[in-house]
């Protein structure tokens, strides 16, 4: 019987094959595909190992011998040839998105993505990838007590995603992320910005709920271990999905992602860089639920309107001026 993973595993040779084909001499990996390729086992890994540190850069893999010095297709990702890729248009319109600022302190972050996987291969890894990711028992605690795996929700072709924490009691019971209270004003901030929930995809830092044993409700932070046990789900996510930006809901978020533990008060609003693409740290809406600051409100509307302009989507007169009115 033919498994998951031989499945993806067809499907990238015939990938491989078809970019030979047009005369692509090597295609650039990243340093954990490079890893779990070495080792032949690429999405078994997610299953059942601890990830290990990431090796420090890309590298190139070539698919035949080099030919009198072409430049390969696939070289490192200038922001022109991130925009050239070959993607099935969704609904956000997608210009040139400006590339990672030259002054960010998180250029170490920068690497190359590899080439964007044609349609059906794209969505074979993903739903592969959603298949590891139902079974994992990497956090034996938390696969004890989750009711659900929460894996992501909407395009796999979205020019913009959005990072959450980890699921909460809600997104636990119904298996897809920020579908609570939270939740439901994240929709609502789609929705402002243009979008709906089938237009961008959401993700979690973790997959599972973090469990609170002895008690009835309530949430906890999750682990630095397991953000980092989680993280390849995530990683592999974006490398698959290839976003043009990501929003990064709240510091655990931005911590699970970038590492980055200063204050997101100090954060937000201000562009960082995640492997190529321009993160967006913003205030996590639940911190919205609580403050009743229009301030704060505000304040995660602005790094919005940024975002759309990250992406070159039109900014309406309506748009602009939420939260002016009457302020
Ligand atoms: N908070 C999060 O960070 N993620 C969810 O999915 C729900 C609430």
């Amino acid at each position: 019987m033919r498994t998951e993973w031989q499945e993806l595993l067809e499907a990238v040779i015939a990938q491989i094959e078809e970019l030979r084909g047009q005369g692509v001499t090597c295609v650039n990996v990243s340093p954990e595909t490079l890893e779990a390729l070495v080792v032949a086992r690429p999405l078994a890994s997610l299953r059942d190992e601890k990830p290990q540190p990431a090796a420090p850069e890309s590298r190139s893999i070539p698919l035949h011998e080099p030919q009198g010095g072409a430049r390969s297709p696939s070289s490192p990702d200038s922001p022109a040839t991130r925009d050239s890729r070959s993607r099935q248009d969704s609904h956000p319109p997608r210009g040139g998105v400006p590339g990672p600022e030259a002054h960010d302190p998180n250029m170490e972050h920068q690497f190359t993505s590899p080439p964007a996987l044609e349609q059906g291969a794209k969505s074979t890894a993903l739903a592969a990838l959603r298949e590891q990711a139902m079974t994992c028992q990497k956090c034996p605690h938390l696969a004890r007590s989750r009711k659900s795996v929460v894996f992501g929700v909407g395009d796999i072709n979205a020019a913009l995603m959005f990072v959450g924490e980890a699921p909460g009691a809600d997104e636990d019971a119904q298996g897809e992320p920020f579908v609570g209270a939270a939740g439901q004003l994240l929709t609502r901030m789609i929705g402002a910005m243009g979008f709906t929930r089938e237009t961008v995809y959401i993700a979690n830092i973790l997959k599972c709920r973090p469990d609170t044993p002895g008690q009835a409700s309530g949430n906890r932070k999750p682990t630095s271990d397991e953000m980092r046990t989680c993280l390849p789900y995530l990683l592999a996510q974006i490398e698959l999905i290839q976003p043009k930006v990501i929003v990064a809901l709240g510091a655990t978020a931005l911590e699970g992602l970038l590492g980055l533990t200063e204050s997101i008060g100090r954060l937000r609003g201000r562009f960082q860089v995640f492997r190529g693409v321009p993160v967006m740290p913003t205030y996590h809406p639940s911190y919205l639920l609580r403050s009743e600051a229009r301030s704060v409100k505000r304040l995660v509307w602005e790094d919005m309107l940024q975002v759309l302009e990250k992406l070159n989507v039109p900014i309406t007169e309506k748009q602009r001026s939420y939260f002016l009115r009457g302020a």
